[in-house]
């Protein structure tokens, strides 16, 4: 299959209206699958109501069948065709941080979305995107997209269109190139079924913000613990992995080295993930910056394109510093973890 690339400006007025757009959005309603920029990552999506699209997503990606999609909408009205009720405490995150990288997770009505987009559970997980390229996309389109991230399953998630075309070139129908996104990682989900609001997974909202709002919210403890099933099914598969062993070193960057040296003395190629301050210390055979350890938000920004650049380099292993698990650092933290297979070393 060929895969077009459409090129847009995200800054243009009247999105919608652009032949680019509308030609995306035509294979949309064709049942084709064509990937777009969030603010987080960059989705591949199809009609969250046809089984032939979001079959054409799972196999796409290669993502097992029992990890269901999020639905993706550019207008609050369009809920109500599929979601039963909107609880209070929903509707008060809606009004806070949608558009934007909170997916909430509600019951839905039967018969209206593909149960295949929603793993045959009787939830559908929604969300409101903040870009304008997304949100002209869905609106275009005229339909609820399924989208979740464009990449290949257990790959790094795609925060560039050239991400999205290293993995699924020849795989989809196309591509929007709307640039690079912004926030970096994906977003936050959280589950609205029950009178505590539950963070399913970590994301571009922290919990600190989440409280603000709806006062206490808790975490899904298997988050913390290998050893429970996550409430997420995606939580469960190992993800964002690079090709080469990556251990994450709760250490100074002296102990990091320390064991640097040691692998490099048994004739390893060892890479190492670090941050701006503390690049020019270490003497390794690749370093690399994922940001400013001091603004942790540019260090969910270069995430994955870091992640991304160790598997253009031929290593050993890598060792990579942790960061502190508060604000978006938790969603950091979060996805090295899974990147590292649980592979932690405490100095
Ligand atoms: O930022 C994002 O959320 C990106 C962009 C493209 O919107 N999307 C994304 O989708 O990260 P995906 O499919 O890679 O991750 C969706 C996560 C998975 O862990 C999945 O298991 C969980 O949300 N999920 C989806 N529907 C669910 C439901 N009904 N109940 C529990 N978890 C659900
Ligand atoms: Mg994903």
């Amino acid at each position: 299959m060929e895969t077009i690339m459409w090129t847009v400006d995200k800054n243009v007025d009247n999105l919608k209206t652009y032949p680019q757009i509308l030609e995306a959005a035509q294979k949309l309603k064709e049942n084709e699958v064509v990937a777009f920029p969030t603010e987080t990552v960059y989705g591949l999506g199809g009609n969250a109501k046809s089984d032939d699209a979001v079959l054409k997503i799972f196999e796409a990606k290669g993502r097992p069948g029992d990890n269901p999609l999020i639905v993706h909408i550019s207008d609050r009205e369009q809920i109500h065709s599929f979601v039963k009720a909107i609880p209070e405490k929903a509707k008060s995150l809606m009004d806070a941080f949608w558009p934007g990288p909170l997916t909430i997770i509600l019951e839905q009505k039967s018969g209206v979305l593909s149960q295949k987009a929603t793993a045959g559970l009787s939830t559908v997980a929604v969300r409101m995107p903040d870009h304008p390229v997304a949100l002209a996309l869905i609106e275009a389109s005229g339909l609820p997209l399924a989208a979740p991230s464009a990449n290949l399953s257990g790959k790094p998630s795609p925060t560039a269109a050239a991400h999205v075309a290293d993995d699924l070139s020849g795989r989809i129908s196309g591509i929007v190139d709307g640039g690079a996104t912004g926030v970096g990682v994906e977003s936050t989900v959280v589950d609205c079924t029950a009178e505590v609001p539950v963070i399913l997974r970590p994301g571009g909202v922290t919990r600190e913000q989440l409280e603000e709002v709806v006062g206490e919210v808790s975490a899904d403890p298997a988050l913390k613990d290998a050893d429970q099933a996550p409430k997420a099914p995606g939580m469960k598969y190992r993800h964002y992995a690079p090709n080469a062993p990556f251990y994450l070193v709760n250490g100074t960057s002296a102990q990091i080295q320390e064991l640097v040296q040691e692998k490099r003395n048994e004739g390893l190629k060892v890479g190492v993930m670090t941050t701006l301050e503390n690049k020019d210390f270490y003497d390794a055979n690749v370093v690399i910056a994922c940001g400013e350890r001091s603004r942790l938000e540019t260090v969910a920004e270069a995430l994955y394109d870091t992640l991304r650049a160790f598997n253009q380099e031929d290593l050993d292993i890598i060792y990579g510093e942790v960061f502190p698990e508060h604000g978006v650092g938790q969603a950091v933290m979060n996805r090295l973890t899974k990147a590292s297979g649980l592979a932690i070393i405490d100095k």
